[in-house]
């Protein structure tokens, strides 16, 4: 662990604590000196290993029920290995992945299987995690049949159009192809999929970052109300400070591999404690940051309205 990671710790404990109302939460996530490393290799005939590429370094981080941690740095900072590392999609070089108390890196098969059902992973390119050939209801009901959910396929094909429906899509949509779709209705798509199997944990990898802004704030706000309603705990990673503030309720600020930043998103923004972080910050359009800040203010007021209705 390196020096400002050790330094992070304590400040992220107890930011965390406070931002769950005194520490409540349980902690459904904890990450413990994750290691990532990939070999380089060189030779003709024999390939043998010169060094490695240290794609994570050596992180430790809790996330806490109905939590979100945002992850953000730079372009190849180790972002999207973190995330396949503790879904073991990758099997990490070293640490603790530690997922309700299990031990994600020892288990196999599946066991393993039957724990990924309850994490599951949003990717930036919708069109690309999607099969072209697959109509849309065939896409929301194969996890079910892989995972055992639903009696039938009448129940399996009543549940996909539930979960279009609860994205904003219609169940009419089901016959239809991916290409038949927008970029921010096929992101709603890969959203209702992952849903299909009652997730616990999603970790979202810039899933927003191909949309343009209007159709990114409406996805950012679907994924905001369906954590509410599914009480979901999210990771969720961007190279984009302002939608991880957003979105998150903790952030990590991660350089070449470590985590040089950690605590409460509004402090993170306020008092950026490094140069890296403050030019993160920098490079957020403002525009986009106003934008969000207003429909976010327009929302509350909304919901304000209702509650006092
Ligand atoms: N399978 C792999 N084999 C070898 N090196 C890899 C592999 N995957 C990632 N890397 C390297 O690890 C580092 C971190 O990559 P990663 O994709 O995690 O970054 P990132 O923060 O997600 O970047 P981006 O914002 O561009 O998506 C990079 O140097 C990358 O080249
Ligand atoms: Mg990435």
């Amino acid at each position: 662990m390196t020096e400002t990671n050790k330094a992070a710790q304590p400040a992220a404990a107890g930011a965390t604590a406070s931002s769950n109302g005194g520490g409540q939460a349980e902690e459904l996530l904890k990450v413990t000196n994750l290691k990532m490393y990939f070999p380089i290799t060189s030779g003709l005939l024999f390939q043998r290993k010169v060094a490695d590429v240290k794609a994570v370094d050596g992180i430790s981080f809790t996330v806490r029920r109905g939590e979100t941690l945002g992850l953000v740095g730079e372009s190849g900072c180790g972002k999207s290995t973190t995330a396949r590392a503790i879904l073991q999609l990758y099997r990490p070089t070293a640490g603790s992945v530690l997922f309700e108390g299990n031990e994600l890196t020892k288990l196999k098969g599946g066991e393993l299987r039957r724990m990924r059902r309850r994490m599951q992973m949003i990717f930036q390119d919708p069109y690309g995690s999607m099969n072209p050939r697959m109509t849309i209801e065939a896409a929301l009901t194969e996890p079910m049949v892989i995972q055992g959910i639903g009696h039938s396929s009448r129940e399996r094909r009543d549940r996909a159009a539930a979960l279009l429906e609860e994205v904003g899509l219609e169940a009419a949509h089901l016959r239809r192809y991916p290409h038949e779709f927008s970029g921010g209705q096929r992101q709603r798509i890969c959203i209702a999929r992952a849903l299909a199997v009652e997730p616990e944990f999603l970790i979202c990898d810039e899933s927003v970052s191909a949309l343009d802004v209007s159709v990114q704030a409406q996805v950012l706000n679907l994924l905001k109300r369906l954590q509410e309603k599914h009480h979901l705990t999210y990771i969720f990673i961007s190279h984009d400070l302002s939608v991880v503030k957003f979105m998150a309720d903790m952030i990590a600020v991660m350089k070449d591999g470590r985590i040089v930043e950690f605590g409460p998103s509004d402090t993170i923004y306020a008092h950026p404690r490094t140069e890296y972080t403050r030019q993160l910050i920098a490079a957020v359009p403002k525009d986009d940051l106003e934008h969000i800040r207003q429909r976010q203010a327009a929302r509350l007021a909304a919901r304000a309205q209702r509650l006092s209705a």
